[in-house]
């Protein structure tokens, strides 16, 4: 007997650590968890649950028509308007939609004004006169996401080095290499969505 209390001990020290393990896992684990695969179920109805921020294809449309056909029919047929201005949800000035990255924090942007009213693109109607405007990025930078020159990009993907093309086409760059807002769209408009 005398030698054996070494092992009783040890084996008491696992009995708690067990308990404990049990314990712990169980205020850990959430309750959902493994519901229905690795991962906590009531997440999926906590996303859900959000406020839709994008609009469907062709929501913008409803009450854009013009910018809509100019678009579809110019280079920038696959590029959704959401891209280059904002998620509907910000025009419709409902606040907890994401900023997307074209909205009103990205550098040279202007940001949006109250105006003209804007409503719910289901029904057709037009909301309350507080709706803000869309924020309209004129930057270079808008262009330059996607057609700032890249080694990574496609080579037969169409890109520049912004100023440089800027100095070829016979413009002028700001003192410090700057590229003044609204100049790419002077000469671009047309590839994007003219409506003059
Ligand atoms: C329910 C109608 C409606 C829908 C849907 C709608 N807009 Fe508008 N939008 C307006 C109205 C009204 C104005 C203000 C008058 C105008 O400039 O045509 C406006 C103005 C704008 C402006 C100009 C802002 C400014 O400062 O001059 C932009 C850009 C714009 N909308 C983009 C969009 C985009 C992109 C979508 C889709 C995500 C969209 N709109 C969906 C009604 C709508
Ligand atoms: C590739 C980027 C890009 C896409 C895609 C795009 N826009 Fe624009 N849009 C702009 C820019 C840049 C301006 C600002 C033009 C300026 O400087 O006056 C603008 C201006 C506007 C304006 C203000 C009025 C005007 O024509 O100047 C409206 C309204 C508008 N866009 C709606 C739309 C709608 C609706 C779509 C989708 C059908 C769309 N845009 C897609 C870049 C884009
Ligand atoms: C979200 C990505 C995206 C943004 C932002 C964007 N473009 Fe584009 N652009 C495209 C795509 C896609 C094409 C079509 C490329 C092709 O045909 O292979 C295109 C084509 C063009 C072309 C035609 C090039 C040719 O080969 O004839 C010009 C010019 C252009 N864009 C200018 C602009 C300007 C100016 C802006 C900013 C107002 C802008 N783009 C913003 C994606 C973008
Ligand atoms: C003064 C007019 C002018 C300005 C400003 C201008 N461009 Fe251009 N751009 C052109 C002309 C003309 C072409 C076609 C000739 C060429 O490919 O060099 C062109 C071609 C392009 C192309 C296609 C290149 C290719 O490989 O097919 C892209 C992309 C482009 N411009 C983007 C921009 C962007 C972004 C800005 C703003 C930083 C801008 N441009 C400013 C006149 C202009």
């Amino acid at each position: 007997m005398e030698h054996s209390k070494h092992i009783i001990r040890a084996v008491l020290l696992l009995v708690v650590i067990a308990v404990v393990f049990v314990l712990v896992t169980h205020f850990l684990i959430p309750e959902t968890y493994g519901m229905h695969g690795s991962y906590r179920f009531a997440n999926v109805q906590e996303f859900a649950s959000l406020p839709a921020s994008h609009g469907a294809p062709g929501a913008c449309a409803e009450c854009h028509e013009e910018e809509a056909d100019a678009l579809a029919g110019g280079k920038h047929a696959s590029v959704s308007c959401e891209v280059c201005h904002a998620p509907l949800a910000e025009h419709l000035g409902i606040p907890a939609a994401p900023a997307s990255p074209a909205g009103g924090e990205a550098a040279g942007a202007t940001p949006a004004g109250e105006g003209e009213p804007a409503g719910d693109p289901g029904s057709g109607d037009v909301a309350g006169e507080d709706t803000p405007l869309m924020p309209i990025n004129r930057s270079a930078n808008l262009c330059g996401w996607c057609h700032e020159y890249l080694v990574s990009r496609p080579k037969t993907f169409p890109q520049v080095v912004l100023g440089a093309h800027v100095v070829e086409q016979g413009e002028e760059l700001g003192k410090n290499g700057e590229i003044r807002d609204g100049l790419c769209w002077e000469c671009h408009a047309e590839d994007v969505h003219d409506t003059d």
